[in-house]
């Protein structure tokens, strides 16, 4: 079996570690194993035999088939996005082969689906972020565009495919997955492969990597661990200033809709008060609440007082709560010196903690048992850690509930949300 991956959607620490893994595992199994650079984006553009005119303007182009147009030659913008530098495999040929030759005016040959072996992968899962890019795809939205991409790699005789993202990417794995038949069918009647030249059946397989642990029906996604372990280290910082100037803080985090790096940051950092949008504030209003509580802090003793706001988080009426106007009532009301940080993407880069090397090797050996054994009739699945075991879970029951909650918020049934997210949540 040929076994493509490719990470898609925000990185998260954790995302080479799944690559290794992967890699590593099927070869072991007797697979070949192949990358996909710059996530959804390089399937669609695929490896061109020519040299290719891609540009800042453009980018976002399908590649025409090489067979049918003459070669180009092209002008690369230094802020291509999908530009890849330090790229570091062991013989450095990706680098040399792919899209190394990135200086302003020169050609460049696009190749995105690279065959890759053992010590390509080498120490992977040390690296922050991920190596192999990842980058938004409209062209993989549009019907044309996973055409394309079907084409790409039935060229190369792949028909096995690990996806590493959040929901939003997962979903899209899925969705190209039903479609393959079809893809297939258009293809041969098009003459771009010959008949019975695509295999009907596109494995696929997910693996979630977002720091913002929104996914359900697993405990952890990868690269969780790690930002949450980053915001603890920050409010251990700020700690020990926010003591010596017996101020206050008001700390941002991410976590887009979800709660989860905000609330167990709060308990890893002792938070005086916590942020989440699956738990608005209570008390009418909560502003008074709030005061409340920290005054209470302070007048047992505490000289530093932490806030903690998820970037999500709104009141009961859906409002949001902006760090600024937390700030204004701790100050104007309390009295409080207070400042206000905002973490952004220390939150998300960097090497992965042990528990996000652990994770990906882990589940990324059970993604490529889950290709091996997939058929038409498996659905697509998720790999995930349930009770500290690793999970195979349908995909798109995942995807199902991972939405129940943002509707269940949306309807301000927060007891539902918080029920949803911890099924032993007691209200
Ligand atoms: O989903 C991961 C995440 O880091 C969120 O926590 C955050 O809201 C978002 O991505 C930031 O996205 P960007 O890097 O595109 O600004």
């Amino acid at each position: 079996m040929k076994i493509a991956i490719l990470t898609s959607g925000g990185d998260s620490a954790g995302m080479n570690a799944v690559v290794r893994s992967v890699v590593k595992a099927a070869i072991l199994k007797g697979c070949e194993t192949w990358i996909v650079r710059e996530g959804y984006e390089g399937l669609v553009r695929g490896n061109t035999e020519y040299y290719e005119t891609i540009s800042h303007s453009d980018s976002g182009i399908i590649p025409p088939d090489p067979k049918e147009i003459a070669p180009a030659h092209y002008k690369l913008s230094e802020d291509d996005p999908y530009l890849i530098q330090n790229l570091r495999f062991g013989d450095g040929s990706l680098l040399k082969d792919g899209i190394g030759d990135y200086a302003e005016g020169r050609t460049l040959k696009g190749r995105y689906i690279i065959r890759v072996g053992w010590d390509d992968v080498r120490g992977w899962f040390t690296e922050g972020g991920t190596l192999i890019g990842t980058a938004r795809s409209a062209a993989f939205r549009t019907h044309e565009g996973r055409l394309q991409a079907a084409y790409n790699l039935l060229k190369e005789g792949i028909d096995a495919l690990v996806v590493c993202g959040g929901d939003g990417s997962l979903t899209g794995a899925d969705v190209f997955r039903a479609e393959w038949p079809t893809l297939v069918k258009e293809l041969e009647s098009q003459g771009r492969i010959s008949s019975s030249g695509g295999s009907t059946h596109l494995r696929i397989v997910g693996l979630v990597g977002s720091i913002d642990n929104d996914m359900s029906m697993t405990d952890l996604t990868i690269g969780a661990p790690t930002a949450l372990h980053r915001i603890c280290e920050a409010i251990d910082n700020i700690n020990s200033t926010a003591f010596s100037h017996s101020r206050a803080f008001v700390l941002e985090v991410m976590g887009r809709h979800c709660g989860w790096l905000a609330l167990l940051a709060g308990v890893s950092g002792g938070a005086d008060f916590i942020f989440i949008p699956e738990s608005p504030p209570e008390g009418n209003p909560w502003e008074d609440a709030m005061c409340e509580t920290i005054k209470r802090h302070r007048m047992i003793g505490k000289r530093t007082t932490i806030v903690i706001v998820a970037e999500g988080a709104h009141d009961v009426n859906l409002e949001p709560i902006r760090v600024e106007h937390v700030k204004s009532i701790l100050t104007d009301r309390l009295g409080l010196d207070t400042r206000v940080t905002t973490l952004g993407h220390t939150q998300r880069g960097g090497r992965p903690c042990a528990f996000d090397r652990i994770l990906p090797t882990l589940q990324g050996v059970e993604a490529v048992n889950a290709l091996l054994e997939s058929t038409p009739d498996t659905p697509s699945y998720m790999i995930g850690i349930q009770e500290n075991k690793i999970t195979r879970v349908p995909l798109m029951e995942a995807v199902a509930m991972t939405k129940a909650v943002s509707e269940a918020i949306a309807q301000k049934d927060f007891n539902k949300a918080m029920s949803l997210r911890d099924p032993e949540f007691i209200e």
